[in-house]
């Protein structure tokens, strides 16, 4: 076994507390201590962080990249001062179901690839853009080669020209069965245009007798029951949580369902943010994730995400970061990855600023020096 000890780290953010002038032993894929520059045990390495700031590798936990096809001209209208609708998935789906599997691979790994260069060490990855039992199964066993984080979606909106009732029964029967198997989770669009509660609630309760664990597009352009529901069945995150009654922000709160926010999707639909003050006052535990698609949301940067959590939701820096390391974590039941506290895995990024603080106070900027994944330095 090799010892690496990463010194000459200016502020070291560890997910739960903040160190200056520290250092962090890495042994194999894992963390194996960190603490103070002086305390720090012998090992075999040495790499020097030149006084920056390292924070865990960032876990996005809610991406949609397996898909083809452009939307390019839907943004350019939106923009123009088109609204955003759920139907606009349907335009990807057409576009994935006739591409191959090479291309649909091709492209989704390129995302993760982005996404790793820019400090996300762990994405969940959801199916959607197929919405047959073949194109839905394929899309998973992408995803399966990318990331642990797979998810089972569906139940994203009904496919054009199928009939609604008839499409859950496929994707609570033969599409969940042959999907199951390359999926961790299973998640449904819990809204107006997608799904109702009473499907909602069908489609994640069938997902979990086939042993796959929920969570939900909830409350994303309208004050539906998502999040209601996402609670009742113990989800492991509501992710939009845009629209909420009181009663959604008590229910999150008293619950350990974390409300995962995905604030690039209001910046690129120009809508009203979410309001993560008022959850985490609350109490609730909060995420920030990407919500990487080509619709919604087409950015893989984490960093970005950030800088909107803080100017745009509220956030202090130090929330946000954490929502985007911890909070991710928490919303997919991971404690191995998302902190750098010793077991964990030695996911880190090195930033070129000597804090976090800059991830929001230098917006746009390409703060990534280096990223470690489980304990190897990313060339
Ligand atoms: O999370 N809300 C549903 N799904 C995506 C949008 C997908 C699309 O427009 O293609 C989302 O925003
Ligand atoms: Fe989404």
């Amino acid at each position: 076994m090799t010892a690496t000890v990463i010194d000459g780290i200016g502020l070291l953010f560890t997910g739960h507390e903040e160190i200056q002038d520290a250092a962090l032993v890495i042994e194999d894929d894992r963390v194996a201590w960190a603490g103070p520059a002086g305390q720090a045990p012998e090992a075999d390495e040495r790499h020097d962080a030149g006084g920056r700031c390292v924070i865990p590798g960032f876990v996005d936990s809610h991406a949609h990249l397996v898909f083809a096809g452009d939307r390019t001209a839907e943004f350019n209208a939106r923009m123009s001062g088109q609204r955003y609708s759920a139907g606009g998935i349907r335009t990807t789906v057409a576009a994935t179901r006739g591409a191959g599997d090479a291309e649909l691979a091709t492209r989704a790994q390129a995302l993760v690839r982005e996404m790793l260069r820019q400090g996300t060490t762990t994405v969940e990855i959801k199916s959607g853009y197929g919405l047959t039992v073949e194109d839905e199964r394929r899309s998973l066993e992408i995803a399966t080669g990318l990331t642990d984080e797979t998810t089972y979606l569906g139940a994203h909106v009904v496919p054009a020209d199928a009939d609604k009732e008839e499409y859950v029964r496929l994707v609570t029967g033969e599409m969940l069965e042959a999907c199951a198997p390359y999926a961790k989770w299973v998640d449904a669009f819990c809204e107006q245009g997608a799904f109702d509660g009473d499907e909602t609630r069908e489609i994640l309760t069938k997902g979990m007798k086939a042993g796959l664990l929920p969570r939900v597009h909830a409350n994303q352009l309208t004050e539906g029951p998502g999040v209601r529901i996402a609670v009742e069945l113990g989800a492991a995150s509501a992710d939009h949580c845009t629209h909420l009654s009181d009663a959604d922000v008590d229910a999150l709160a008293s619950s350990q369902t974390v409300a995962t926010l995905l604030p690039g999707a209001e910046f690129s639909t120009r809508s009203p943010y979410p309001d993560a003050r008022r959850l985490i006052d609350a109490g609730a535990t909060v995420a920030i994730a990407t919500d990487c698609n080509p619709g919604s949301s087409f950015t893989s940067s984490m960093a970005f995400c950030v800088a909107l959590a803080v100017r745009e939701m509220r956030m202090t820096p130090l929330e946000a970061v954490t929502a985007a390391t911890v909070g991710g974590a928490r919303a997919l039941r991971r404690t191995d990855v998302g902190s750098l506290v010793p077991g964990a895995r030695a996911d880190l990024v090195v930033l070129d600023a000597p804090s976090y603080v800059h991830l929001a106070y230098r917006p746009g900027v390409p703060l990534v020096h280096q990223v470690f994944q489980a304990g190897l330095l990313l060339e």
